[in-house]
């Protein structure tokens, strides 16, 4: 049995990777703190695959408490999810953002490193590519023109494993995602964000189930066709499927040490006004919204080069965006009436 420790293994990306790995015969351990995430999905992660899961609740800011979770357990490789991703609040808490997500690495580093465990994937964002405006956006490009403090930290984070990766026996994949959205087809995990979403699709989702009025798109004065931002929106359990393959590659591999950075996107570009429209096929239903001004830090156009995923993971994403929509709704839905029955 391979033994993979999964930090952030509750949240959004981390829960959906966390059921294809056990669905695919891993021994999993989810660590998390529950900082964005609700106790809740352990339950509901177990009801999908059928059987418990190990869980250690642990902020990974805590050296001594990580290591513990290291010296009870044996880990063949660690998927690193946990950190904070709020673009907005960054802005606002810089500290916190350095603080959380570059401590949890260095601590998470140190402990696989004294305990001889040499694999990691890291989760790391289209966002290191900064205001790069040369689409597709391709791997060797240059990362670091960032525009937030989140971004920031991510970069600084594939610095570090890059450093550490040369100069040890660590072997590390780096994913940098695009737009994850979509939701398992049980309706039993998804995008469950704390407070009003930041991101498109919660926000179309709660707009469409009443929760919120009216959404507001976020410039239609852009270079682009309809005039609305395009990014690469790509379902979860796709990029679930990533992880899979980079940690069976990371299995497989010889090396000593190596650090590689792949894409995970559609590599399809989508503009927010063909999501509303998506949305309203996938429904049936109509998603209020008005025009407003541009959202300070956004690019006009972001989508991913996938060659280097084909090449290396062998992977290519199989779902449709309308599939995604529909799968956010029905967990929107499901999530409402559970919601509902509490009260
Ligand atoms: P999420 O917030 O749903 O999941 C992150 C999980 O990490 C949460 O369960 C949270 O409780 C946990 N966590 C945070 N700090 C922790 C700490 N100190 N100790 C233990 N647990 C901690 O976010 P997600 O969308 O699933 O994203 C997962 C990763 O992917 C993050 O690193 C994020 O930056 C990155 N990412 C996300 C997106 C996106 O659009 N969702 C895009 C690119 C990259
Ligand atoms: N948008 C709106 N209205 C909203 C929310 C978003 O018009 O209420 C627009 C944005 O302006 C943007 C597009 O929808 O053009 C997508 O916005 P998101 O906030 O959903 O996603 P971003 O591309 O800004 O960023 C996301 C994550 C980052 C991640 C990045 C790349 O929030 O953490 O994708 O992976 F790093």
């Amino acid at each position: 049995m391979v033994n993979i420790l999964i930090t952030g293994g509750t949240g959004y990306i981390g829960s959906h990777t966390a059921v294809l790995l056990c669905e695919a015969g891993y021994n999993v351990h989810i660590a998390d703190n529950f900082a964005n995430s609700d106790p809740g999905v352990l339950n509901r992660i177990e009801q999908i695959i059928g059987k418990s899961i190990h869980f250690s609740e642990v902020d990974l800011t805590s050296s001594e408490d990580l290591d513990l979770v290291f010296k009870n357990n044996t880990f063949d490789a660690v998927i690193h999810f946990a950190g904070l991703k709020s673009v907005g609040e960054s802005i606002k808490e810089p500290l916190k953002y350095y603080n959380n997500n570059i401590s949890s690495t260095m601590n998470l580093l140190n402990s696989m490193h004294k305990h001889n465990v040499d694999k990691l994937v890291f989760s790391s964002s289209a966002t290191v590519y900064g205001e790069c405006k040369i689409v597709p956006l391709e791997e060797t490009f240059p990362i670091g023109q960032t525009t937030n403090p989140y971004a920031t930290s991510k970069f600084m984070q594939e610095l570090i494993l890059r450093d550490v990766a040369f100069a040890s026996n660590l072997n590390v994949v780096t994913l940098r995602y695009f737009n994850p959205i979509g939701a398992h087809t049980s309706g039993l995990i998804g995008e469950n964000p704390k407070g009003i979403p930041n991101n498109l699709c919660p926000y179309i989702t709660q707009v469409l189930s009443g929760k919120l009025e009216m959404l507001s798109v976020f410039g239609d004065d852009y270079e682009t066709d309809d005039g609305s931002a395009i990014r690469d929106y790509i379902h979860v359990v796709d990029l679930a499927n990533g992880h899979l393959k980079a940690i069976e590659k990371l299995l497989q591999t010889n090396s000593s040490t190596s650090y590689n950075a792949i894409n995970l996107g559609r590599g399809i570009g989508v503009s927010v006004l063909e999501m509303i429209k998506t949305f309203e096929n996938a429904t049936g239903r109509k998603v209020p919204y008005r025009v407003t001004s541009r959202r300070q830090g956004d690019l006009p156009v972001s989508y991913a080069a996938t060659d280097k995923a084909l090449n290396e993971l062998d992977f290519k994403a199989e779902r449709s965006i309308e599939q995604a929509c529909r799968d956010s709704w029905n967990y929107q839905e499901e999530f409402n009436k559970t919601s509902a029955s509490k009260e």
